[in-house]
């Protein structure tokens, strides 16, 4: 029986993130250049989209692209944006075929003007879409989300439009890019590496974390259910005793 069978569609996560890592390495493998990880990466934003949708997901945020990966030779970046950019027109009918809107989070202003012309286009047309959000971290990181919560909260104090002792969780998640969305249940980072590298730092407060051997342009829909049937393994406690939560 394959595990797909063995996932519980009851028990699903509703917000799953994934640090896709390895495209370096995988080319490296391959003996190709580091574009070539890249190009072949797009398949595994394809299979994780399509494992979601196929699940009954809602959402799903990748991390396409840090504020660190800024310091990348520019050549890379440059790559990575017109990946982006030929991603979208391509992926367009597909999104809007299967019922998938797309969102961005991050310093969007930053990216190149084509990127941002075309990401505007495809955000438009599939923002009445209900299946799937598909959400692409792009020059994002989780501090410099935090930093700017602080900064719009702190202009509100200073005019008096709400006093410090209003200041709470359900304030800060409304100041934050992902203010509509539920929390991480399953937070996934391919290639073995075990880090958080900067991405939703507040939204992962209660997550699950899933690290994989598997290098991203490798990663295929059975990869996504082995992590979710693995989360659906673990019991989660949000702080309470075993017995409590029974
Ligand atoms: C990590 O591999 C991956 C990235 C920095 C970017 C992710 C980009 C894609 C999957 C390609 C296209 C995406 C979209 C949304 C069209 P790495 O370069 O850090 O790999 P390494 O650690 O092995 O060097």
């Amino acid at each position: 029986m394959e595990i797909i069978e063995h996932i519980d569609r009851n028990k699903l996560p509703q917000h799953v993130a994934i640090i896709m890592d390895g495209n370096g390495r995988w080319a490296k493998k391959q003996g190709l250049f580091r574009a070539a990880g890249h190009k072949k990466g797009t398949q595994g934003v394809k299979q994780a989209v399509e494992g979601c949708a196929e699940l009954g997901i809602p959402y799903l945020t990748l991390y396409a692209f840090s504020t660190e990966n800024w310091n990348r030779p520019k050549k890379e970046i440059d790559i990575l944006m017109n990946l982006l950019v030929s991603s979208l027109k391509k992926e367009l009918k597909t999104l809007q075929e299967n019922d998938v809107a797309l969102h961005t989070i991050g310093n969007t202003d930053t990216l190149p003007k084509k990127a941002q012309k075309e990401l505007k286009e495809v955000i438009e047309k599939t923002k009445t879409n209900k299946r799937l959000r598909v959400t692409l971290a792009l020059s994002y990181g989780g501090r410099e989300e935090i930093l700017k919560t602080l900064q719009e909260i702190s202009i509100k104090v200073k005019n008096n439009i709400i006093s410090p002792s209003e200041i709470d969780e359900s304030l800060i998640n409304r100041h934050l890019y992902t203010h509509d969305m539920p929390d991480v249940d399953l937070l996934i980072r391919t290639s073995g590496e075990q880090r958080v590298s900067n991405f939703l730092l507040w939204q992962i407060a209660y997550a699950e974390f899933y690290f994989t051997s598997v290098l991203w342009p490798d990663f295929k829909k059975e990869h996504l259910h082995d992590a979710i049937y693995n989360y659906q393994k673990r019991e989660r406690r949000f702080g309470k005793t075993s017995e409590q939560i029974k």
